[in-house]
């Protein structure tokens, strides 16, 4: 890794955590994978309670800063007491690799519990969801803790074109952990800085267009964008039901991988997308690919690496004004958006439009003046799916058959390797799933991250290779100021 210039803030931070390094007998779980955690349950040597503890008092330390968190659960203690009596008493549910996990979810996806989901919007303050988002129902069923919500560029980036990568006015602009100058990128971008900085085991995030896969280059850890339809949508606010994924970013492929394997499968509340990606789902899950064998025989970089494809209309894709994906999100989301708002048990809007009278009202707290409202007002201008969005939702299957289909099965490939998100609309525009896997530093200790993107349901494939390159490379390295100074405890209790 390159030398990281400190930048103020960091050396704030580092001082502080050196001043409390001998004060506190704490151990650092910030680094730790679950494989860890669940041996040190197993041996009697931590608690569910001691691990939410760590990260709470983690979070409270180093939130202040990296705002990647914008509430944490009230409930997260007593959820883990109760974990572990079932592990004390026995019970099989205890045995789940992500039993006792904390795990934050983005702000888009939805719990019905004291935790707000609010897109990271004033505007859904005090609203109230009908239900847990399915994929938050199977981190509970699997007896996983959940920590809280990461913060994220507001609206998923979708309010507006003029706002920074991770920005939202409920918790400020989001830092990368590495630089604090850098774009830690977006919009899932508290959920990557909170895994790259150990204020949680692993997070969930969401994808449209890049917002798993750009964050998870830009801070350093792991990022799975699954097929889409592989796992729920129902309860995530949403962008595009046709492009709209939630995945995991975690520190390690393993430990993005358990998580995986867990929200992946049949809802009967997003029945149709759900439905049709169900038989993707591998017997026996998704950990048996993590193998560190599993570049061999693969075409492509490590194994056999065939250079200089070019996916057809290459730059056609790339070009969000004239691909067709423009004209379809602005369209997708409000009727999509409009929808979500209805189902809320309560809210203080229920439609786009409230949502862009509420902007011009409280036009200081949602910095209006310097971020606008742009996709909104767009989106607002549009009239559901009329031809010429079929037009452009249709254009996009026809580049994506002739484009990276047709790539991928003429030369027999298992994998497409792009450096950082270059390639994430190729990806997006008709649901392809993508791993970023950490691949280095650059100038200044930026991080980058790696792509392997390919057809739907290769997920077994991706997982494969982003664990062996991992395994090969073992690229990343944590950010400075976590592992130079443990738990910069300013405000511990103990
Ligand atoms: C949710 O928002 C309400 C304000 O509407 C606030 O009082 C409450 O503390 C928030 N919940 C959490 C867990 O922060
Ligand atoms: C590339 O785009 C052009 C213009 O839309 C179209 O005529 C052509 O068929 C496309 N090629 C492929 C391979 O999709």
């Amino acid at each position: 890794m390159a030398i990281v210039p400190l930048s103020l803030t960091f050396a704030i931070l580092l001082s502080t955590a050196v001043a409390a390094f001998h004060s506190t007998a704490a151990i650092d779980y910030g680094e730790s994978t679950i494989s860890d955690i669940q041996s040190y349950f197993a041996d009697g040597s931590l608690t569910s309670r001691q691990l939410v503890s760590f990260y709470l008092t983690r979070i409270q330390s180093l939130n202040p800063y990296l705002r990647a968190v914008i509430e944490v659960n009230p409930d997260a203690l007593s959820d883990a007491d109760i974990a572990d009596r079932q592990r004390l008493s026995g019970s099989l549910l205890s045995r789940g690799i992500l039993h006792g996990i904390p795990i934050l979810l983005k702000d888009n996806i939805a719990t019905r519990d004291r935790l707000n989901t609010t897109a990271g919007s004033f505007a859904l303050l005090g609203s109230v969801v009908q239900r847990n988002a399915g994929v938050a129902g199977r981190l509970r069923s699997a007896g996983a803790i959940i920590l809280g919500k990461a913060s994220l560029s507001e609206w998923a980036n979708f309010r507006t074109d003029h706002a920074p990568n991770g920005w939202c006015a409920r918790s400020g602009q989001g830092k990368n952990p590495y630089v604090a100058s850098a774009d830690p990128c977006g919009s899932s971008s508290g959920s990557a800085i909170s895994a790259a900085a150990g204020m949680a085991v692993a997070a969930l995030g969401t994808e449209t267009d890049g917002s798993i896969i750009c964050p998870a280059s830009a801070n350093s850890v792991v990022g799975i964008k699954p097929t889409v339809g592989l796992t729920s949508r129902a309860g995530v606010i949403p962008v595009s039901p046709r492009q709209d994924t939630v995945g995991p970013m975690a520190r390690t492929v393993a430990d993005a991988v358990a998580v995986l394997e867990a929200i992946v499968g049949y809802d009967e509340r997003d029945a149709e997308a759900t439905a049709a990606a169900a038989w993707f789902v591998p017997e026996g899950g998704y950990r048996q690919f993590l193998k560190v064998e599993g570049l061999k025989g693969k075409r492509e970089k490590g194994a056999i690496l065939l250079d200089n494809l070019e996916i057809a209309n290459a730059s056609l894709i790339l070009d969000w004004d004239n691909s067709g994906e423009k004209v379809a999100l602005l369209a997708e989301f409000k009727l999509a958006v409009n929808a979500y708002l209805s189902e809320l048990v309560t809210s203080p809007v229920r439609s786009l439009s409230d949502l862009i009278a509420f902007n011009n009202e409280h036009k200081i707290q949602e910095q209006i003046q310097e971020y606008g409202q742009t996709s909104f007002l767009e989106a607002e201008k549009t009239n559901g799916l009329e031809a010429k969005v079929r037009a452009a939702i249709k254009r996009m299957a026809e580049l994506s058959a002739n484009g990276i289909e047709r790539l991928m099965k003429e030369n027999k490939l298992d994998a497409v390797v792009t450096p950082d998100y270059s390639f994430t609309p190729v990806l997006a525009i008709n649901g392809y799933p993508g791993i970023s896997v950490p691949a280095g530093y650059g100038e200044f200790g930026v991080p980058f991250g790696i792509c392997f993107g390919g057809l739907k349901g290769s997920e077994p494939t991706l997982i494969e290779i982003a664990y062996a390159f991992e395994q090969a490379t073992k690229a990343r390295k944590p950010p400075l100021l976590i592992s130079a100074g443990d738990l910069g405890c300013m405000h511990c209790g103990d």
